[in-house]
């Protein structure tokens, strides 16, 4: 395992992403906790997990799900105690699996102490910690930026007579990045954090951090007459010198690791942000997961791709991150929809198409996020109205696609494809009550498909696809060609197979997926090589693939 050794503990890893309010409730309260975690920490041990990222579990009033944080150094109560977190820490060393934070520093809750205070007036020593603009001269707000969640991004605060900037809801306003004061309190906490042996941050829409020197109006890119907040302030120049301040005051020197979110960096600009002269380890950008977005829209219409297309910007991810840096593959999280639903035809049986999906993750060069339930196999939910929905955006969403004209029933359909709820339904554990996630009342109902794909059926059977990903997790950590080795694209035009190599010095490991839900044949070379794995070891032929059929060949 010679190539192996120059790479560190994350590189060789698999990450698990917990929705914590989805995960496991030891309580009865209907929400998942810290307690649910630590008491399955074995799981996730068997799923060859060397880190769980948390999303948030800091005090929120939870209008974004503890996206809008009121206090970075506490846990919500609705989780437990920092004594529950110091225990699932030290639970989790036990294990060798280390936990990771979710900064959340772009915006705070409209409820943090900071911004009671600085929406009190224009004279209190917080009064610029937040981004507070007059009026235009009509009384209208300062830019016609339509935020993330859709509405205009300035909301009125009538004690202070001004507008403050909110990228997201009216209830996350915006931190003001250009004010030390304010650099140095997020520093502290996430310090506080390190401290405690987390072993490295999830930073969240750090894209936003820095504002343009001049506020002005887009061209409007709606029937609303706004415009995507994103094309106006997302990788502002200058974002860079905070970022390395970042670093140097908080991340420099530890053995963590650090990945942060960052919709709107280009493949060009990647060795700025990434790797030795770079400010994060790795980053999460969305060119493939956005192929079924229209252009320029944000959680709207989805629309039709082609799987060369896919494969073409995996493979830029691939390239770019070469050597600048390392990425991180994924294909589900809290915010996009269950990649079965996403990235196959209609017809795809949902557990075939679970498992051609894993193949490419834990086949791909770069450290693997694996999102809560990925490793069932779940699937999106429908609900039938918008009420039933208690993602933010999905309503956000919902309002936008109908003041675009379309029907109720289409924005329904929008909303079935995109909803962050998709993946945020509780973890199916059984086929018991609530699928083991709790005994009471849940806070989002249960996947009705809970009783088929659960943790205890796909335990009991080795064709699950939970199955499935313990082989691929324990194959990927035994050979090194698929930590270190290198990427190389194969048939890059066809429309049906997804297939890669990774290889160090002559060792090479081939995938081979069929992506489509048709049978058909396999091109001459990849005939006649020893297969390693494989999704149809009885309805096999040599020169066929079967639907969505995996081998993964030397
Ligand atoms: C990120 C998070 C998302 C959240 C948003 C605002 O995109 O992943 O869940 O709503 O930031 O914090």
């Amino acid at each position: 395992m010679a190539a192996e050794k120059n790479l560190k503990w994350w590189q060789k890893t698999i990450v698990y992403q917990i929705y914590p309010k989805s995960f496991s409730d030891t309580t009865g309260d209907g929400v998942g906790d810290l307690n649910g975690i630590t008491a399955h920490l074995d799981y996730l041990k068997k799923l060859g997990v060397g880190a769980i990222w948390l999303t948030p579990i800091y005090p929120s009033p939870g209008v974004d799900n503890g996206y809008d944080i009121s206090d970075y150094v506490e846990i919500d109560p609705a989780y437990g105690t920092m004594a529950d977190f110091e225990n699932l820490i030290a639970e989790a060393d036990k294990r060798k699996i280390k936990i990771v934070m979710d900064l959340v520093y772009n915006h705070s809750s409209d409820k943090h102490a900071w911004f009671l205070e600085s929406k009190s007036g224009r004279k209190n020593p917080k009064a610029d910690w937040y981004i507070w603009r007059d009026a235009k001269n009509d009384g209208s707000p300062p830019t016609n930026w339509r935020s993330i969640f859709g509405g205009s991004a300035w909301e009125w605060c009538e004690e202070r007579g001004q507008f403050y900037l909110h990228t997201f809801a009216k209830e996350q306003p915006d931190l003001n990045w250009e004010n030390p004061a304010v650099r140095q309190a997020l520093y502290d906490a996430a310090n506080f954090w390190l401290d405690k042996g987390v072993g490295g941050f999830r930073i969240d829409a750090i894209t936003y951090i820095k504002k343009p020197a001049i506020f002005s109006d887009g061209a409007p890119d709606g029937k609303d007459g706004l415009t995507n907040i994103h094309f106006m302030t997302a990788n502002t120049k200058g974002i860079l010198d905070f970022l390395h301040e970042f670093k140097e005051k908080v991340f420099a020197g530890r053995d963590i690791f650090t990945v942060g979110e960052a919709n709107g960096v280009a493949a060009d600009e990647l060795n700025q942000w990434v790797g030795k002269n770079g400010v994060f380890d790795m980053l999460f950008e969305f060119s493939h997961v956005n192929l079924s977005l229209k252009d320029g829209e944000i959680w709207c219409r989805p629309t039709e791709w082609k799987l060369t297309e896919l494969k073409k910007v995996l493979s830029d991810s691939q390239a770019a991150t070469k050597n600048n840096g390392w990425y991180p593959i994924f294909f589900e999280n809290h915010d996009h929809p269950r990649c079965v639903n996403h990235f196959f035809a209609k017809d795809a049986e949902p557990d075939k198409a679970a498992k051609a999906m894993a193949a490419i993750l834990l086949t791909l060069r770069g450290t693997p996020f694996i999102y809560e339930g990925q490793e069932l196999g779940c699937t999106n939910v429908a609900w039938d109205s918008i009420e039933q929905y208690d993602d933010i955006s999905s309503h956000g969403q919902y309002d936008f696609a109908l003041e675009e004209g379309f029907s109720a029933a289409e924005a329904m359909e929008f909303v079935h494809f995109f909803s962050r709820d998709n993946a945020r339904t509780p973890m199916q554990w059984n086929g018991k009550k609530n699928a083991g996630f709790s005994t009471g009342k849940t806070w989002l109902p249960v996947n009705d498909n809970y009783k088929i794909i659960n943790v205890e059926a796909e335990e009991k059977n080795s064709k699950s696809v939970l199955a499935w990903y313990r082989k691929l997790a324990k194959f990927r950590s035994e050979r090194e060609e698929l930590t270190a080795g290198d990427y190389e694209l194969l048939l890059p035009d066809d429309e049906n197979i997804f297939a890669f190599s990774r290889g160090v010095d002559d060792k090479k490991i081939i995938t081979v997926v069929n992506f489509s839900t048709k049978k058909i044949s396999l091109p001459e070379d990849f005939c006649g090589r020893k297969i390693l794995l494989d999704t149809e070891s009885k309805n096999r032929e040599e020169k066929f693939l079967q639907p969505l059929e995996v081998r993964i060949l030397e």
